[in-house]
């Protein structure tokens, strides 16, 4: 596979993604509706990124990102689109999210996922997360997300070690 890379969502593709994400789970199962994600994803507040991650050019996921958020950055949505699914993209995400905020001197990674989403919690655990706490009738009635956190940790080099003995 060729080296995945990630580009700010494009108003031409917005519309194709979120006809995605409102088939896939956990969107669908929350009744969002395909315009409401489209908007959402070309959001210009400051702070938001919506990037999309493309493979040998074609679109294989998303993610939307805000930035700072509680000294680090909150991941609001996630997705690697089924047919990519299983081959390591997720992984390279949260890599690529690790270093994004390591670069801005982050300490922080957070996200919400559903609390019915097991294979996503799955994931984001064998990534290094821990839930931190549960919102209950958050995004609908009836249905609890759950706060997850990964603590990123310093790089410290050998000789940045030396110097402080
Ligand atoms: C969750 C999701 C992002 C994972 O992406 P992915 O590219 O399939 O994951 P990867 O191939 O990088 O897997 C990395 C590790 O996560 C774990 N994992 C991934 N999918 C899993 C699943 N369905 N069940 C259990 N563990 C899983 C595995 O331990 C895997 O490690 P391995 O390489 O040893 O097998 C993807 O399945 C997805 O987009 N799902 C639908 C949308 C969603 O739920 N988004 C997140 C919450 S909003």
């Amino acid at each position: 596979m060729m080296a995945p890379n990630l580009a700010p969502v494009l108003p031409e593709e917005s519309e194709w993604i979120a006809g995605q994400l409102v088939g896939m789970t956990p969107w669908r199962e929350l009744g969002y509706q395909a315009d409401t994600l489209r908007n959402y994803l070309l959001g210009s507040q400051t702070g938001f990124q919506a990037l999309c991650l493309h493979v040998e050019g074609s679109p294989a996921g998303i993610i939307t990102l805000r930035s700072p958020w509680l000294r680090g950055t909150l991941l609001e949505l996630l997705a690697v689109l089924p047919e990519f699914q299983q081959q390591g993209l997720g992984k390279w995400l949260m890599q690529w999210l690790q270093a994004n905020a390591r670069d801005k001197n982050q300490r922080n990674l957070w996200t919400l996922v559903s609390a019915f989403n097991t294979p996503a919690i799955r994931f984001y655990q064998s990534q290094g997360f821990t839930t931190i706490g549960q919102l209950d009738d958050f995004i609908v009635n009836g249905q609890h997300e759950l706060l997850l956190r990964y603590i990123i940790e310093p790089i410290i080099s050998i000789d940045q070690g030396e110097s402080h003995a």
